[in-house]
């Protein structure tokens, strides 16, 4: 933090330590709980990789009618990543754990007084949520605040974690699984890798896939990560980007306390609390944190749609626009016409296009051939612009009365026969299993992943 000296006239540390002459302490900060191991599990070289989950329930009575009276049972996620030199699938799926772990133990529901009218929705109380109330000891998420009021800049998976897991509440995880289940419905083969590999990897953890999928709300991006997906995008692969509010934070893990993700907030973006004055750049790496925009690598730059809106108390749908005419984006909407709503239907209120939303500008760095094929509809009053997507407030900002405020799916072409196809909604993954998984949502994911896992190349036009 800034000490004594800060005179204000140079915010990184690494240019003046003098000046960040002091340590932040908090009495809640929390690495690693250093519970003692109570299981060890090997995981057999022949398992699927995947998003898995330990089991636990309490000792047996004896009696099964009893067990099972008691209900009561908790689940730790896992993800296993492909065995050393196992043959993989071509389809990989990248968990977001920077993610899920900037959210772990999420409070907001708990302490923040505007809660209900953020989320635009009654406060409900998990038996999670009493024993999150009832063990602050265990951490809360970078959402939430140390009992000095200060930011929480830091969220380590050393800890347990009660909100990253299924059945948990509708959001990150949970809302990814819908996605892994619609592989499985439809038989299509994949392996899951995590943010960790690509941060310590880089562009080697993607080398071997010919599709990357990343999910519903991939938000927190290290240096490292952004550059390899760009790496992947541009040595051929092809990026289906199936979630809104992604690439969104330049954060990192900390070189130091490699289980700790970092988030320094800045000053603008959709964010629970702000940086001090001089205390944007990590402590961890020296690099600016806050927004990957701000940083000249808006997510348009990367998947051609970047943070736009949220809306929470309604949902809305697409429509093909003129660019769906395009003999480029084809084979996305084979099955689909013009007029037709896309996703008017969906586990979260009835639609594919909610919560967060992405859309495209080639002023943000959406690439000027990319194709617009569909932008969303039906988003009225409840749905609002991130902050940095409006410079004054005046009348209008909502989406009722605001082109700014929309989903667009967009597809571009990238170097070597890659290519990148981006949803722009959160909620898109919650209606591909409606009507038993016939419906148009469900259509154009299966469209996309079986143009992109055919090797014939893209080709960029001229
Ligand atoms: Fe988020």
């Amino acid at each position: 933090m800034t000490g004594v000296h800060w005179t204000g006239d140079v915010h990184d540390w690494r240019l003046a330590p003098r000046e960040y002459g002091a340590i932040h302490f908090h009495s809640d900060d929390i690495y690693d709980c250093g519970w003692p191991v109570t299981l060890d599990l090997q995981i057999p070289a022949d398992w699927k990789s995947g998003f898995h989950a330990l089991r636990l329930r309490p000792v047996s009575t004896g009696n099964a009618d009893a067990d099972d009276a008691q209900g009561i049972e908790t689940l730790i996620t896992f993800f296993v990543t492909p065995a050393v030199n196992a043959k993989r699938a071509s389809l990989a799926v990248l968990a977001p754990s920077m993610t899920y772990m900037a959210y772990a133990n999420n409070a907001l529901r708990l302490h923040a007084v505007h809660f209900e009218v953020l989320t635009e929705r009654l406060l409900m109380l998990t038996g999670d949520d009493i024993y999150l109330q009832e063990h602050p000891e265990i951490g809360q998420s970078t959402y939430d605040h140390h009992i000095d009021g200060s930011g929480r800049a830091y969220s380590s998976w050393l800890r347990p974690v009660l909100n990253m897991r299924p059945r948990s509440s509708l959001g990150n995880l949970a809302i990814d699984t819908h996605f892994l289940d619609w592989l499985e419905e439809k038989g299509i083969d994949y392996e899951v890798i995590t943010d960790v590999e690509l941060d310590r990897q880089g562009p080697r953890a993607l080398a071997d896939y010919r599709v990357l999928a990343t999910l519903s709300h991939p938000e927190y991006y290290s240096e490292a990560m952004m550059n390899g997906v760009m790496a992947f995008q541009n040595a051929g692969g092809r990026h289906l980007a199936l979630g809104a509010n992604g690439f969104y934070w330049r954060c990192a893990f900390h070189p130091k306390a490699p289980a700790a993700v970092e988030v320094r907030r800045g000053i603008t973006g959709t964010r629970t609390w702000e940086s001090q004055p001089g205390e944007v750049h990590l402590a961890g790496t020296g690099e600016p944190g806050a927004l990957w925009r701000h940083s000249g690598f808006a997510p348009q730059k990367l998947i051609g749609v970047g943070f736009a809106a949220m809306v929470y108390d309604h949902a809305g749908y697409y429509l093909l626009t003129e660019g769906a005419s395009n003999p480029r984006v084809a084979f996305a909407i084979e099955g689909i016409s013009q007029g037709e709503r896309i996703g008017d239907y969906g586990v979260r209120i009835g639609g594919a296009v909610g919560i967060e939303l992405d859309r495209f500008d080639v002023a943000l760095g959406s690439p000027p051939h990319a194709v617009m094929l569909a932008t969303s509809h039906g988003l009225g009053p409840g749905s609002l612009p991130t902050p940095e997507e409006y410079r004054t407030t005046v009348h209008g900002l909502d989406g009722e009365q605001n082109a700014l405020v929309r989903a667009d799916m967009v597809f571009f072409e990238t170097a070597n026969g890659g290519a990148v196809f981006a949803t722009g909604s959160i909620s898109y993954v919650l209606s591909l299993s409606h009507n038993h998984y016939d419906n148009n949502i469900s259509r154009i994911t299966g469209n996309v992943i079986e143009r992109f896992l055919n090797p014939e190349p893209f080709e960029m036009p001229s």
